[in-house]
């Protein structure tokens, strides 16, 4: 099957916009391009096409385009794009690289055809975050401005639609608000209303990897990368996908997919997108098949 990686670029706090991994034999870490990522793929799956969309180009650009996206906008551009690519008609494989890891899950609960068979979320925040993660230094002004815009008004409509950030914001001490007023997030996890369309076309997947990076600095907290998140009402307990009222109710299909043998939580050391090449051709490349 062809392939779609997803690189979102940006993001800076979230979204490291390159990614790591050590060159074999080495035990330290190299900044490896989405693009070495998709000539990796390419040599080892002889014939495979790989098509990586890129949401955001630099660090630098993001300052400026980066954080005035709305979500779901860019989801709807990136189905309408595959939709018209010719080889992709047979149906495609997906990875998505840490916030790629949701926005793939929401084209593939929105956009049916071409059908996504499996999904390889990589350190991918599916309920959300809550608190700010590490932030790179440089830009450590701009952390201060969102921390300022997250505290200040999350959920308000404004800063929603502008701030990519806030998109994925998911505040367990105000879960109305949350509920309420996250414009994407809640709705692709069926937090306001179940939308029967988002659960039958998310069973449609073959697999969906999950893949959590046991010493994560940047994601916070870390269970959101196997879909779990702080219990409601406080913020210092977790609770895993199993035991959610999301998997009770199966509002979004992930209980009778589990039961289907559909979904893959897998584990590596090391922090955000870190990984070795041997760890990725061993346990992600099979999935690209
Ligand atoms: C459910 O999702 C589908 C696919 O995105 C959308 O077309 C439809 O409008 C949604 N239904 C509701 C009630 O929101």
């Amino acid at each position: 099957a062809a392939s779609v990686i997803l690189t979102t670029g940006k993001l800076f706090i979230l979204i490291p916009w390159c990614i790591y991994v050590s060159a074999p034999g080495d035990s330290c870490c190299n900044p490896l391009s989405m693009g070495s990522i998709k000539k990796m793929v390419e040599g080892e799956i002889s014939g495979i096409y790989v098509l990586s969309l890129m949401i955001g180009k630099s660090v630098i650009q993001d300052t400026e385009n980066g954080f005035f996206m709305d979500v779901n906008e860019q989801v709807s551009m990136v189905c309408t794009q595959l939709a018209q690519d010719p080889k992709l008609k047979g149906g495609y494989n997906a990875m998505g690289f840490s916030q790629g890891g949701q926005f793939l899950r929401a084209v593939a609960q929105r956009c049916p055809s071409p059908p996504m068979k499996n999904l390889i979320s990589i350190g991918g925040q599916h309920q959300g975050v809550y608190g700010l993660p590490r932030c790179p230094g440089e830009s450590s002004h701009i952390c201060d401005m969102i921390r300022k815009a997250l505290n200040s008004g999350a959920y308000t409509d404004l800063v929603q639609k502008h701030l990519v950030q806030a998109q994925y914001w998911h505040d367990p001490l105000n879960d109305d608000l949350y509920k309420k007023h996250s414009l994407f997030l809640a709705d692709i996890n069926q937090e306001r209303a179940v939308n029967e369309t988002y659960k039958k076309n998310l069973q449609l997947l073959e697999k969906f990897v999950m893949v959590k990076f046991l010493q994560d600095t940047v994601v916070d907290p870390v269970d959101t990368e196997w879909f779990g998140f702080l219990k409601t009402g406080q913020a210092k307990e977790t609770e895993t996908l199993q035991e959610s009222v999301l998997y009770k109710e199966d509002r979004l299909g992930l209980a009778a997919m589990e039961k289907a043998g559909k979904l893959v939580f897998l584990s590596t050391e090391g922090d955000h997108l870190q990984f070795t090449r041997e760890w990725f051709t061993a346990h992600l490349l099979p999935f690209l098949h």
